[in-house]
């Protein structure tokens, strides 16, 4: 949720760190905040609500000068304790200022510590949970057996908490390094030559370094400029697991665009070209990375789809097609919702959690009910090594690379097409497809990324509709079958990003109650399915089409190239190419995301970094 870097080396911290949070700034853009260490006894803090851009006035007002050093740490905060001011950002402080931390999470405990601080004395200055760890932390480094081990008063104070954290600590006596602990909650270390970084992402510090070392569960890491070195919370030693990060600087930046989201929209062909790499060989289809033998996925009898957000949509896409492969009964559940009802879970079902991000709370709480359960779950993510994949028994990557815009869009086309194997892979495990059918199936999906090329064709011409939508006060969705996911998604986009209401319903829904809000002039966009696939469902939308116009909507239809029955219909029709139903989510969404960043832009908001919103949620 919020985005931390640390660092320690022979650079100027501040400006590294700032370099860091810049690209963090999509993980939370409440307030944010620096801490730089210089020297013994030196250690300055600054921190102002709003975006990054509100700190760096204030450096620039105080002098960055003031915060020279070559260790130092920041935050970006997306709030949960407290409101987004001043006084609520990170870091925070100890009483006399010696110590200063950061954190992503909650500490669940924190009310329950800072009574005993309060009733102790000590005086708080913000309404955070975070506080109370800043307080504990000092008066361990001060007192007790801990006293002036920074890394042993961290372990102590974090074995004391209860939630999902990752904190860094720097102490004005300990110049030389900066300490940080993490559990549930992401944490990345970055080994250079003669520094090292922390970040909640690596993309803090991918132009400096692409070796990483991911943390592991209850685990305190002191990094210094020799290094780093990890024990857990009792001080015991553990193995870290090195990687090499295989994307660089060129991926996390905007590259030309005006901003990331359109970027990551023209990066969808090579998103699904990525997912689909490598994993057809032999006439087979082949998941590497799954762990889950084809006994196993034989002995499946049902299937559970858990995730949040587009993830879920692109879930409720994966139904369809795994349902009619493999002829298992598929759930899709909202993974918020899932643990709460007690859901019928046993060695044979497979939970597939699907998450971007890999550490969105609600879906990883619902993978350890489901693993509690003892169902086996497949986690399906783009973030090496995220707390999600770490916790299921198997992963899938979509290799979609870096997603910096706060709006989903190449992840959800990469998480449809990485369900759609796992589909596939159901199937041909239990022999419900022949091998040519499981084969024509991936060949299919191989077709794709040149169809969502030949969909991009559309950009300016959404761009424009976007342009004369941008007053509107609501759009609908509509759509049925695969068409009917596309449709939630396209209303969430235009939600998230323009602030507008936006609805998605299944077509044949809107005669049981919506199509009461149909009034004059209201638009309404239709995903339309193919004429040749399912000719029944394109006559029965055409029907709804003509129910909605005759009361006055304007109809923006998304059709298939040369479907000549649907122009009488469209006030505006956008034409996206031919390609199998199951295939069709992958192009009819491309129209609503540039639909949706082009009215936001319009609107004048922040087409990245939507208000209210972060790009994971690591909060329930
Ligand atoms: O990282 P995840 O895929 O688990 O995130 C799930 C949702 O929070 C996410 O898809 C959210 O709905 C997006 N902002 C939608 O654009």
């Amino acid at each position: 949720m919020c985005g931390i870097v640390g660092y320690v080396g022979h650079r100027q911290a501040l400006e590294v760190v700032l370099a860091g949070l810049h690209r963090l700034e999509y993980r939370g853009y409440d307030s944010a905040g620096v801490a730089v260490l210089d020297g013994p006894g030196g250690l300055a803090v600054e921190r102002k609500a709003g975006r990054l851009a509100n700190l760096e006035t204030r450096l620039d007002e105080v002098g960055r000068d003031r915060l020279a050093g070559t260790a130092g740490m920041g935050h970006t905060r997306w709030a949960t304790h407290g409101p987004p001011v001043d006084r609520n950002a990170h870091p925070h402080r100890d009483a006399v200022g010696g110590l200063a931390v950061v954190h992503n999470g909650i500490i669940e405990n924190f009310a329950r510590l800072r009574a005993e601080l309060e009733a102790d004395g000590v005086e708080m200055a913000s309404d955070t949970d975070t506080e109370t760890v800043a307080h504990l932390t000092a008066r361990a480094y001060q007192e007790g057996e801990t006293a002036g081990d920074l890394p042993a008063c961290v372990r102590a104070v974090c074995r004391r908490l209860e939630g999902a954290f990752t904190l860094v600590f720097c102490h004005a006596d300990e110049p030389d390094q900066v300490v940080a602990a993490r559990r549930s909650s992401p944490l990345v270390v970055g080994v250079g030559d003669g520094e090292t970084f922390l970040a909640s992402d690596v993309a803090a510090f991918i132009e400096h370094t692409r070796d990483a070392v991911e943390l592991g569960q209850d685990q305190v890491v002191v990094i210094t400029r020799e290094g780093y070195q990890v024990t857990d919370f009792h001080g015991q030693p553990v193995e870290t697991a090195p990687f090499r990060v295989n994307w660089d600087l060129s991926a996390a930046e905007k590259g030309g665009h005006d901003y990331f989201m359109l970027k990551e929209i023209q990066e969808q062909p090579a998103a699904v070209e990525s997912t689909l790499r490598g994993h057809f060989a032999g006439g087979r289809i082949v998941l590497d990375e799954q762990r889950l033998a084809d006994q196993d996925l034989r002995d499946v009898d049902k299937v559970f789809v858990v995730a949040c957000g587009t993830a879920y949509h692109s879930g409720l896409v994966a139904k369809y097609a795994i349902e009619h492969w493999t002829r298992l009964p598929v759930e899709c559940e909202l993974a918020s919702e899932f643990r709460y009802r007690d859901p019928v879970l046993d060695r044979d079902t497979l939970v597939v959690a699907i998450s971007q991000s890999g550490e969105t709370a609600d879906t990883l709480e619902a993978v350890r009910h489901a693993r509690e359960q003892k169902a086996r779950v497949l986690a399906i993510c783009n973030t090496n090594g995220a707390q999600i994949p770490r916790e299921s028994d198997a992963v899938l990557y979509t290799h979609a690379g870096p997603e910096i815009g706060v709006a989903a869009t190449k992840t959800f086309l990469a998480q449809i097409v990485a369900n759609y194997l796992v589909g596939l892979a159901l199937a041909q495990a239990r022999g419900t497809k022949y091998p040519d059918e499981v084969a024509r199936e991936f060949h299919e999906l191989e077709a794709m990324p040149a169809a969502v090329q030949h969909t991009l064709g559309t950009v300016p011409q959404v761009r424009a509709l976007g342009r004369e939508l941008a007053d509107s006060k609501a759009v609908l969705f509509l759509g049925r079958h695969v068409g009917f996911p596309v449709a939630l998604e396209g209303a969430l986009k235009l939600k998230e990003l323009a602030y507008m209401h936006a609805e998605g319903f299944a077509a044949g829904e809107l005669k049981h109650g919506p199509i009461a809000l149909i009034e004059d002039g209201l638009p309404v966009v239709i995903v339309m399915p193919s004429p040749k696939g399912r000719a029944v469902l394109h006559s029965k939308l055409l029907s709804n089409i003509n129910e909605i116009q005759a009361r006055g909507a304007r109809t923006i239809v998304i059709a298939e190239e040369g479907d000549g029955t649907v122009k009488p219909f469209a006030d505006h029709l956008i034409e996206v190419p031919a390609v199998p139903t199951l295939m069709q989510p992958l192009v009819s969404s491309v129209p609503l995301q540039v639909l949706a960043a082009e009215i936001a832009r319009c609107r004048g908001y922040d087409v990245d970094k939507p208000r209210n919103l972060a790009k994971s949620v690591t909060v329930e």
